[in-house]
This record gives structure tokens, C-alpha cells and sequence, in this order.
């Protein structure tokens, strides 16, 4: 069988960077990671497996069942527990790279099977007196890491030192993971213009009497053309009203002339997804109430991306958009009263209920603390987020003009935050209302 090779991402040597700086935090501690199983589909089926975000971060090791210890200090500091070669199970399932591929592709300084986790933990967790573990996750793993701990302290009057503190190993990794590195940059960056050209696919493949299943399709097919391993959340592609529906992937619906259809997808490589949404016109050209509607959130992203530069906060971008929004509602005889009093009682909230930013990264909506101190923390060079204000008239409002219920948009677009300002990674796919409807349905882009 042809020689197993690991996915695309951010390459062996900055997997090794990333290990070296979590072992210098590490210091005497201990660092357990377990890439999680597969869930069950049905009966006997998974899901394609995706590893635990912390695991790969550390590991690029892309098969279940699959733990790492980091030990700084040890003989081994790096060493990772896989399944075994198999032949007759790689027959029904898939090759593995076993503790061999583990040590040759992943660097890892000792590789064992993982049936010896429980014989080998004991020596590895031996002296260590803080065990960064998250428990919970896995109850096969808990049961090993709690019998190794409590075999340890049992043995303390000969010697043995088991770990007094058990800590998250977010509290480490989270702040890693949020500050982007050249490297992080550089595949995150595939994911999003990835993502793009999964949009103008979907635009593309948008017109009156598709299905919504059929705009998923085409995006998702150029996804894993361009070298995505899938798509990073599942796509959103609601058609009509089921744009007003914030979470909506059942994506079964009939696109009809003159629907808005709002998508949100973005393509997932090396453990990095993009996140993109635009609000597609079906018929190619937007109804005068769509595009009002439109041209606030547009404005409202503008802004926001404006204002994205280090020191600004997540807080300030969300309170200028809601601002803009307020007063276009008000504009739009959506809200009535005064800005102040709609700030006041949060009256937007009927037609945007979102935060307008989340970390961007290994997982869709990434880790890393939004408030410090007591406040929303300053922006930094290398944080990435998204900007996508939207409005939602939910097609029930009756306190909303006729003209303007059903209709939902949203705009999303991911940032860099650079020296001095931002570096916006989606914008290949367009968002100006016209040059959005010229791409729909049109096959030869
Ligand atoms: N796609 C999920 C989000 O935009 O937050
Ligand atoms: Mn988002
Ligand atoms: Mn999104």
C-alpha cells in the first residue's frame, strides 16, 4: 500500500516551534492531549473524523484515538501514543502512520501504541506537580489518567510524585493559538481565499428554482478542488426567509425569483477554517427594500473594517456597528424613536440579536479570552476575527413595513490585524451590491 503522508498545514517545523514555546510554559509540569474518536453517525458509521484543535495545534497528527505527552526535561519530551499498523483493519478503514510514521512524519522523540498508554503514563506523569488535562473529554482516557495519578500518590512514601494541580491546557494554548504566527498566517489565509472561491462558486450556481442544497453543493465542491479537507461549520444557505434563521443548514428549500439567499461558508485546511458570508440576489438584481436593507449592513461592515487596527477593541467595532445599524432602521421606519432611546432599550435587537466579532482560527469561532482586566482587551498584531453585522425582519413582524419582512442580510468578512491597520482575507469574493448580483448565475467566472 502506497506510504501514508501527513495533510496539508502549517509543516513539521512549526508544529515543532509550537511545542517548543508550550514546553518552555510547561516548565515542570505535564501536558496531556488526546486527538478525541470519531462520533457515531448511525449504527456503526462515523463521521469524518477531525482531531481535538489543541491535539493538532501541537501535533498535525490527523488519526483518532491518538494522544501526545509533553514532558519538558525528559528523555522524551514529545511522545505520542497511535493506533498500530493493522493490515486487515487499513483494508476497512484506512492506513494508519503507527509509532513509526509517528516518530518519521510527526517528530515525535518516542511513539508507542496506544494499548501502552496505561503502562507508560505512570514515568511520564512521575514528578510532575502540575497536569495540564482536560477531563471530561474522554472517559476511557479520564479512567487511565486517574488510576496513573492515584497509583502515583499511593506510592509517594517510595518516592513517587503525583501531580497536586490539574489545569486546562487552554490556559496555555488559547493565547498561542489567538496571536497568529507567519506560519498560522499563511495557511488561515488559504482557508479564506479558499472560502472565496467556494462564494463565487455558489454565486455561480445561484438562480431562481435551484435548490439551496444545490448553492451548498457547488461551493463544497470547490472547496475540496482547491485542497480544502471540507468545509470548517456546516455551510448556511437560506433562501428567502430562512435567511432570518441565524444557525439554518437543513439548506432544503426552493430558491424562488426575487429571493435574497444568504450564505455563510467557509473551507477548512490544516486545521484553519475561513468564514465568509454574503446575501446573495437570485434573480441577479436586487428589489429597492433588499437593497436599503443591504447597503446599511454594507456600510456597517465598512466601518467596522475601518476601524480594525491595534488598540481598537471587538467592544468598539460592535458598539460603532450597532450604532449604524440603529440609525439605519430608524432611516428604514424599522425602529421609531430616537437613536438614543433604541441604544438605550436595545430596540435593535428585534432585527439583530449577533455579536458582530468572533477569533478566527483552528476552530470556526476560536479560543482566546475577549475581555482582561475587567475590560475588552486592546487588538493586537496577529489576532484574526470576523466583521458580519446583519439584519433579520423575521417574516412575521407585523410591526415591520410590509415591504422589508422576510428579508435578511448579512455580510462577513475575516481580518488580520497588521503594524497598523488590518489586512481584509475574503474580500476576493465582492460585496459591493452590483458586483455581487453580476456574478450571480454566471458560469463563465
Ligand atoms: N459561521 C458561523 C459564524 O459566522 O459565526
Ligand atoms: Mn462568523
Ligand atoms: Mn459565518
Amino acid at each position: 500500500m502506497a506510504q501514508k503522508v501527513p495533510p496539508p498545514g502549517v509543516g513539521a517545523e512549526e508544529y515543532a516551534r509550537r511545542r517548543r514555546r508550550a514546553m518552555e510554559a510547561i516548565g515542570d509540569g505535564v501536558m496531556i492531549l488526546a486527538a478525541g474518536t470519531a462520533p457515531t453517525y448511525s449504527n456503526d458509521t462515523h463521521y469524518r473524523f477531525r482531531p481535538e484543535s489543541n491535539f493538532f495545534f501541537l501535533t498535525g497528527y490527523p488519526e483518532e484515538q491518538a494522544v501526545a505527552v509533553l514532558r519538558p526535561g525528559a528523555d522524551a519530551p514529545y511522545t505520542l501514543f497511535v493506533r498500530p499498523r493493522n493490515e486487515e483493519a487499513e483494508i476497512w478503514t484506512g492506513r494508519r502512520f503507527g509509532p513509526e510514521g509517528a516518530r518519521r512524519e510527526f517528530g515525535a522523540d518516542a511513539a508507542f501504541e496506544i494499548g501502552e498508554l496505561a503502562d507508560k503514563l505512570p514515568d511520564l506523569l512521575d514528578g510532575a506537580t502540575t497536569l495540564y488535562y482536560q477531563p471530561w473529554a474522554q472517559r476511557s482516557l479520564d479512567r487511565i489518567v486517574r488510576g496513573t495519578l492515584e497509583a502515583l500518590r499511593g506510592k509517594e512514601r517510595f518516592g513517587k510524585i503525583a501531580a497536586d494541580t490539574l489545569v486546562r491546557p487552554g490556559a496555555l494554548l488559547d493565547e498561542m493559538r489567538l496571536i497568529k504566527s507567519a506560519a498560522d498566517m499563511e495557511v488561515l489565509a488559504r482557508a479564506c481565499e479558499i472560502s472565496a472561491t467556494g462564494h463565487l462558486a455558489g454565486l455561480a450556481a445561484c438562480r431562481p428554482g435551484c435548490m439551496e442544497f444545490e448553492i451548498q453543493a457547488a461551493i463544497e465542491h470547490a472547496f475540496v478542488r482547491a485542497g480544502a479537507s471540507g468545509a470548517g461549520y456546516p455551510s448556511i444557505v437560506g433562501a428567502g426567509d430562512s435567511g432570518c434563521i441565524l444557525h439554518y443548514i437543513e439548506n432544503n428549500r426552493q430558491v424562488a425569483e426575487g429571493d435574497l439567499v444568504l450564505v455563510d461558508a467557509g473551507a477548512e485546511i490544516g486545521g484553519f477554517t475561513g468564514d465568509i458570508t454574503r446575501t446573495y440576489p437570485a434573480s441577479g438584481s436586487f428589489t429597492a427594500p433588499q437593497r436599503r436593507l443591504y447597503e446599511i449592513v454594507l456600510e456597517t461592515l465598512e466601518q467596522g473594517i475601518a476601524m480594525a487596527r491595534p488598540g481598537q477593541t471587538i467592544d468598539g467595532i460592535h458598539e460603532a456597528s450597532l450604532k449604524r445599524l440603529s440609525e439605519g432602521l430608524l432611516e428604514l421606519g424599522l425602529l421609531d424613536g430616537s437613536l438614543d432611546e433604541v441604544m438605550e432599550k436595545e430596540s435593535y435587537k428585534r432585527y439583530y440579536m449577533h455579536r458582530t466579532s468572533h477569533w478566527l482560527g483552528m476552530d470556526v469561532h476560536d479560543v482566546g479570552r475577549y475581555r482582561k482586566d475587567g475590560a475588552c482587551r486592546p487588538l493586537r498584531e496577529g489576532m484574526v476575527f470576523t466583521i458580519e453585522p446583519g439584519l433579520y425582519v423575521q417574516p412575521g413582524d407585523e410591526r415591520a413595513p410590509e415591504e422589508f419582512r422576510g428579508l435578511a442580510v448579512r455580510l462577513e468578512d475575516d481580518v488580520l490585524i497588521t503594524a497598523d491597520g488590518c489586512r481584509n482575507l475574503t474580500r476576493r469574493v465582492p460585496v459591493e451590491p452590483d458586483a455581487v448580483a453580476a456574478l450571480v448565475g454566471r458560469t463563465d467566472s
